[in-house]
């Protein structure tokens, strides 16, 4: 168990289960773009440890960019979707890979892939760590997924609580006492 500022946080994902799921989902984008060089989009911050992890065993061509969209910094999803900054490259005509850390309700994942649409890529996939299906309320869903969890808040390997507990090597759900 961690404390986080003021919550209780319990471990719902060990790193080897983690690292086992990346592995494969890093062996999923082998298949699917074998051949292929497309541009991986990692959303920060959230997604900066298993975007690290997963790009380690990938083997295709391909080129990584990092932006920054979403200000998310309590329990719940505001839907205060900002900008998306920092794509250096252009992305005209190509295939694209977004890595998230978490589809909650996909507001964020949705501006993601219209401002994207709007570049006119040719291809838009989406992989995601963890999808939050309950929480979902439509439009893009994940191509690939590394767990289905329900909707509970979760922190760790990446994932914040007010930009707390972002090194944690497991994932904590929120303890409700
Ligand atoms: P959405 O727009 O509701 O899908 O939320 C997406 C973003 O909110 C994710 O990229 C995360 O950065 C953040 N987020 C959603 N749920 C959680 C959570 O349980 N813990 C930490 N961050 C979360
Ligand atoms: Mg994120």
């Amino acid at each position: 168990m961690v404390k986080i500022h003021d919550k209780h946080f319990e471990v719902y994902l060990q790193s080897g289960e983690i690292q086992s799921r990346v592995k494969e989902l890093s062996f999923k984008l082998n298949q699917e773009f074998e051949g292929k060089s497309p541009l991986l989009i990692v959303v920060l911050n959230g997604s900066f440890m298993f975007a690290s992890d997963l790009v380690k065993q990938i083997h295709f061509d391909h080129e990584i960019s990092f932006v920054k969209l979403s200000s998310y910094n309590d329990f719940s999803s505001l839907g205060n979707v900002l900008e998306l900054i920092g794509l250096n490259i252009d992305v005209e005509n190509r295939d694209i890979v977004i890595v998230e850390d978490i589809v909650d309700t996909g507001l964020t994942m949705n501006t993601m892939v219209e401002k994207l649409k709007a570049k006119k890529a040719k291809t838009i996939s989406i992989c995601s760590l963890l999808f939050k299906e309950v929480a979902f309320k439509g439009g893009y869903k994940p191509d690939f997924i590394g767990f289905k969890i329900p909707d509970f808040f979760v922190v760790g390997y990446g994932m914040d609580y007010n930009q707390k507990g972002r090194n944690l090597q497991e994932i904590y759900k929120l303890k409700i006492k």
